[in-house]
């Protein structure tokens, strides 16, 4: 039996949202505080599989680890670090690489929709990205990975490698991670429509509610959330074909750590003119600290890069005998 442990790793490609608070950085640092060893990466080496430019990419990888600091991750009881300063993961994507079939590869519903109609003119990490989200992930002999819908299909593969390897080498070396899949209650949807998900790369900012925003602004954005014009209904179930007012609900409930049924039982039958000043409070009250937070640790650079040198020396301790074990058992 594997001890059990959390790998999650985040694309640090700006624009963090309430979205990735709620769905990603906020569960992580709760994690960190069940007793399990938690590690979270800064994942750079998948952000390159499409162009970066190289000073935003220094910048939103410091400011993803910012990110992750004043949403309360510790650093000190979790393992925070930059994917690139750890270069077993390298070592055993390409040993994933050969462990992985092309067919496999090629079936990843997320390459073909991010390399689009001109997939021969991807790079060709983007299509290898899923043998490298394995090794992030088997490198730690990680047990558990909580991840997004849009990355069970990876997890899926990157359970098929641990079990090929395992069976060609005739070994247990791989623990068979399982997914920790985010509750519909922790995916945020857009403040425009609430049908499609909070995004980063949703071209109007008022979609989403940036961890970058001042108090002004998060109330703003609330103010003008889209809704139907019908007052909360009474109970849960009346939210049902109103995707708006349950992604608010939804959001209310996430920040107030509640159920939304409590959430109704508070402000079922309001208007929205009564419940989007009450979501506006617990927003600001929420989020702004951490919005502060984050400004305060960009101020400093050297101390991110600091705590992130120190996140990939304890990284390297667990990756570093776990590899040359495997380059072992394939008689390297
Ligand atoms: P990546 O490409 O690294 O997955 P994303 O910004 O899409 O970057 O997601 C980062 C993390 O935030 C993931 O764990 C993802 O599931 C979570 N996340 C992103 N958008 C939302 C959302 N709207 N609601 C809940 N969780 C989200
Ligand atoms: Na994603």
């Amino acid at each position: 039996a594997f001890t059990p442990r959390v790998f999650s790793g985040i694309q640090p490609s700006g624009n963090l949202h309430l979205g990735n608070y709620l769905g990603a950085l906020k569960r992580f640092a709760e994690a960190q505080n069940k007793g399990i060893q938690t590690l979270y990466c800064m994942v750079d080496l998948h952000a390159i599989t499409v162009w970066q430019n190289p000073a935003d990419l220094a910048r939103a990888t410091r400011e993803l680890a910012a990110g992750f600091i004043a949403s309360g991750l510790d650093p000190a009881k979790s393992i925070l670090f930059n994917q690139s300063q750890v270069a077993e993961h390298t070592q055993m994507a390409w040993v994933f690489n050969c462990v992985a079939r092309m067919g496999w590869m090629q079936r990843m519903t997320q390459f073909k929709d991010k390399a689009g109609k001109n997939a021969q003119n991807a790079s060709l990490g983007l299509f290898a990205y899923p043998a490298l989200m394995a090794a992030d992930i088997l490198t730690y002999h990680a047990t558990h990975v909580p991840v997004g819908e849009d990355q069970k299909q990876h997890l899926e593969l990157t359970r098929d490698i641990a079990i090929k390897f395992n069976h060609d080498y005739g070994v247990e070396f791989f623990p068979i991670p399982e997914p920790v899949i985010e509750g519909a209650a922790t995916r945020v949807m857009s403040l425009r429509d609430g049908s499609n998900k909070m995004s980063k790369s949703d071209p109007s900012d008022m979609s989403r509610i940036n961890l970058t925003d001042d108090a002004d602004t998060i109330a703003k954005k609330i103010r003008k959330a889209k809704t139907d014009p019908e007052p909360l209904p009474s109970e849960a179930a009346g939210l049902e074909g109103r995707p708006e007012a349950r992604n608010l609900v939804n959001i209310y409930a996430a920040l107030a750590d509640m159920t939304v049924d409590q959430v109704m039982a508070e402000a079922g039958g309001k208007p929205f003119s009564e419940f989007k000043p009450m979501l506006a409070d617990l927003a600001v009250d929420r989020i702004a600290p951490i919005s502060t937070e984050m400004a305060r640790l960009m101020q400093d650079l050297s101390e991110i890069d600091r705590i992130l040198a120190d996140g990939a020396a304890r990284a390297r301790t667990i990756a570093a005998p776990i590899l040359r074990q495997t380059y072992e058992i394939m008689g390297m």
